[in-house]
């Protein structure tokens, strides 16, 4: 079956999730291809992005789509006080797929409820993006060939950072072994994402305590521009560094994961390890997009 929307990582099955990756190895040398020309993708980010836009943007070009879009709210009729669902209708005449990054929670999903093309959530809010889970399952499974059975380590603003509740939910789709949830008490898995985890999750404050046991560690900026108070984003701004001191405590097979952009969380000496996987991960966000592309835009047989 086609997927249509991507709002959540909830709206890939498992075999979508293995699906996508096969298509992204296939993808991961070509130079160009017309799979996709005729075609028109609107990148619609209302909030900042450097990796995600770019390399959705690359991805459609690497497959012969045209793009078009914008990359800021200013720079819209939304400026002019045009409203969102104006906005999506327009780009539903001009495009095949939009591509959305929003700062409120729910938007991707209010867009796919008035749209007739496929709407990709690139981001919304504190809420979900689903395709940076699908890029961070992906390296996992390159580097180790498998997801399942594996022990892993959230780190850091695990109440704000999208990305987190995308992957713990993925995650829904595969066989972890055990999440550890490493947070100050302030920034824990918010409850209703928490409520829906199908395998064992443990919450602590101290990373040194299960850094031993896990195999995957994933790490996360603190999400400053979430925080409704500067008072609360100063008092665990530098809640954790993950240094060469830490590092050095993982299994000597463990990986560094991280969505990027980084700022203080991981020490730069950290990059050097065999460990540090976060370029790579970056790296794989081209043949990732480009699959997901295919699968929501390429002509099929059945179609
Ligand atoms: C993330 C995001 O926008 O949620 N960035 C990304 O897309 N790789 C992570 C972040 O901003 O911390």
């Amino acid at each position: 079956m086609r997927l249509r929307h991507v709002v959540s990582s909830l709206d890939l099955t498992r075999d979508d999730y293995f699906r996508i990756f096969e298509l992204a190895d296939k993808f991961s040398n070509v130079k160009k291809l017309n799979y996709l020309s005729g075609k028109v993708v609107s990148l619609a980010f209302f909030e900042p992005s450097t990796r995600t836009a770019q390399s959705f943007h690359t991805a459609a070009i690497k497959l012969g789509a045209d793009v078009i879009g914008f990359a800021s709210e200013e720079s819209t009729s939304i400026a002019k006080g045009e409203n969102l669902a104006d906005t999506i209708r327009m780009l539903n005449n001009y495009s095949n797929c939009i591509v959305m990054r929003h700062k409120f929670d729910g938007a991707a999903l209010f867009a796919s409820e008035i749209s007739d093309i496929p709407i990709i959530n690139a981001g919304d809010g504190k809420h979900e993006h689903p395709t940076q889970a699908l890029i961070d399952l992906y390296t996992i499974y390159k580097v180790f060939g498998e997801i399942d059975g594996r022990t892993f380590g959230l780190l850091g603003d695990l109440k704000y950072a999208r990305t987190v509740n995308s992957l713990l939910r993925a995650l829904t789709r595969f066989k972890p072994k055990k999440v550890f949830l490493i947070s100050p008490s302030q920034l824990k898995v918010r409850r209703e994402i928490l409520d829906g985890l199908n395998y064992p999750v443990i919450e602590t404050e101290n990373p040194y305590d299960v850094i031993q046991d896990i195999d995957v560690l994933y790490v996360t900026r603190i999400q400053k521009e979430r925080f409704v108070d500067e008072v609360e984003y100063e008092k665990v701004k530098e809640s954790y560094v993950v240094d060469l001191k830490l590092v050095n405590m993982m299994k000597k097979d463990g990986i560094i994961l991280h969505p990027l952009p980084r700022v203080t969380e991981i020490d730069r000496k950290v990059d050097k390890t065999t460990n540090a996987k976060y370029f790579y991960q970056a790296s794989l966000a081209v043949p990732l997009r480009m699959a997901l592309f295919y699968e929501v835009l390429g002509e099929r047989k059945d179609d």
